[in-house]
């Protein structure tokens, strides 16, 4: 592996300094004009403007990537995907078009339940290859760390099947993917009239083999109207960390359920979507460190006029997060420069705010701040070189992909000619 003097970063966002960010220093990216980076192995040796790194005894000696006046970022860290599903729910997107509610569809038997159906016959390899493809086009677009879900197996089989098929990818691509187990996304068909028989199997049985085999680092719940109830949350959610799986919750994004102040009782890592909380939620998230992950881009998709209050929550001193929710239902998207557009359109995030979300703020939340999310001097050389003049400019064009470079731990993965 060479090591690399990386030149012509007209903007280099460093995102340098204490994590997470809150308040007035979401708004810091810790700009340095016309900067470089020093990379040994897979680290980040140096970092600075080019006339100090270039003259460094080992830069001299290093490989030259030239990135030619490109805005170069930390990579992404998207922390919040369900990257293992079989097939997209384009019928479902039609139906909505003609009125129907995501709601109404799932009660019907379509939605998440649809997706399971359709996983537990779909061969492993096939999956795979999807995920692969998948993983391919979210490091295209300047993502180098992500977290992925399982939760539509819902059968210990399918369940176990998706984990160990993150695993396998995890070793066989570029990019770092934390794992999450989330049997508790909805009950399953078997144990629709048995909801409690359910909370039971996952909290008793399933948890303790998922963490005594390593199959995943955090845990997450579908707290929600039509899901499960704060009391099952919390069930199901300390009998992961009792097991050493940290806590994640999708909260409030249905209907205001309490799954938000549940989060913080129970010190989740992330409480996701949150697009029902209230004034008093707001302020009780700012005084927690919960990561409150924000995912416009289910508002996008399912064409819903009321985002989460990003402003709101950023004033009070929360810590903000963006992620793609990448998943069949509610946000097929992979781009987390969409991701931002969405934020700083639907949700007046500044664009500096929105990078800061996207990348040291996800990276706390993952627990993996100490190795990425922010430009650092021994954090790995993970980053997304942008073809444009100005950081402003990548919310600023949307439906576009301006990423010119990805890097994940010193290797070029993704490289667009100009
Ligand atoms: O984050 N809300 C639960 N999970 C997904 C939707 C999954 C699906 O509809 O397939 C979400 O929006
Ligand atoms: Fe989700």
């Amino acid at each position: 592996m060479p090591d690399w003097l990386i030149t012509g970063c007209s903007q280099l966002l460093t995102l340098r300094g204490a994590a997470p960010r809150r308040g007035q220093a979401l708004g810091d990216p810790g700009i340095i004009r016309d900067g470089a980076l020093f990379v040994h192995g897979d680290q980040i040796a140096a970092v600075g403007p080019r006339r100090r790194i270039e003259k460094l005894r080992g830069a001299r000696r290093a490989e030259k990537l030239d990135l030619g006046g490109r805005v170069v970022l930390p990579g992404f860290v998207d922390s919040h995907t369900h990257l293992i599903f079989p097939a997209s729910r384009a019928a479902e997107h039609q139906q909505r078009i003609a009125g129907a509610t995501y709601e109404q569809i799932a009660r019907a038997g379509g939605g998440i339940r649809s997706t399971v159906q359709r996983l537990r016959r779909t061969p492993d390899e096939k999956l795979k290859i999807r995920a692969f493809a998948n993983l391919h086009d979210f490091s295209a677009h300047g993502t180098t760390t992500l977290e992925a879900k399982s939760g539509y197996g819902l059968d210990w089989k399918s369940e176990r099947k998706t984990l160990q098929l993150l695993h396998e990818l995890h070793q066989e691509q570029p990019l770092d993917i934390a794992a999450t187990f989330l049997g508790a996304h909805v009950v399953p068909p078997e144990y629709r009239k048995r909801p409690e028989a359910y909370v039971d199997l996952v909290a008793r049985r399933w948890i303790p083999t998922v963490a005594t085999a390593g199959l995943a680092e955090f845990c997450d719940v579908f707290c929600d109207r039509g899901a499960f109830t704060v009391a099952q949350a919390r069930r199901i959610l300390a009998a992961g960390r009792a097991c050493g799986l940290v806590p994640r919750i999708h909260a409030e994004q249905l209907a205001r359920t309490g799954a938000a102040r549940l989060a913080i009782e129970l010190h989740a890592a992330s409480a996701d979507h949150l697009e029902k909380i209230n004034a008093s939620d707001v302020g009780a998230l700012a005084l927690s460190n919960v990561v409150c992950t924000l995912l416009p881009g289910c508002c996008f998709h399912l064409g819903l006029a009321h985002y989460a209050p990003a402003r709101e929550l950023i004033e009070a001193g929360a810590i903000v997060g963006l992620a793609t929710d990448f998943n069949p239902g509610t946000s097929p998207t992979v781009s987390m420069p969409m991701i931002l557009s969405l934020a700083c359109t639907q949700m007046r995030m500044t664009p500096a705010e929105a990078i800061a979300a996207a990348t040291i703020n996800p990276a706390y939340s993952l627990r993996c701040h100490d190795r990425v999310g922010s430009l650092e001097v021994g954090k790995y050389a993970d980053l997304a070189a942008f073809d444009v003049d100005d950081y402003r400019e990548i919310p600023y064009y949307f439906g576009v992909n301006l990423c010119g470079l990805t890097m994940k731990r010193g290797t070029v993965i993704h490289s667009k000619n100009r």
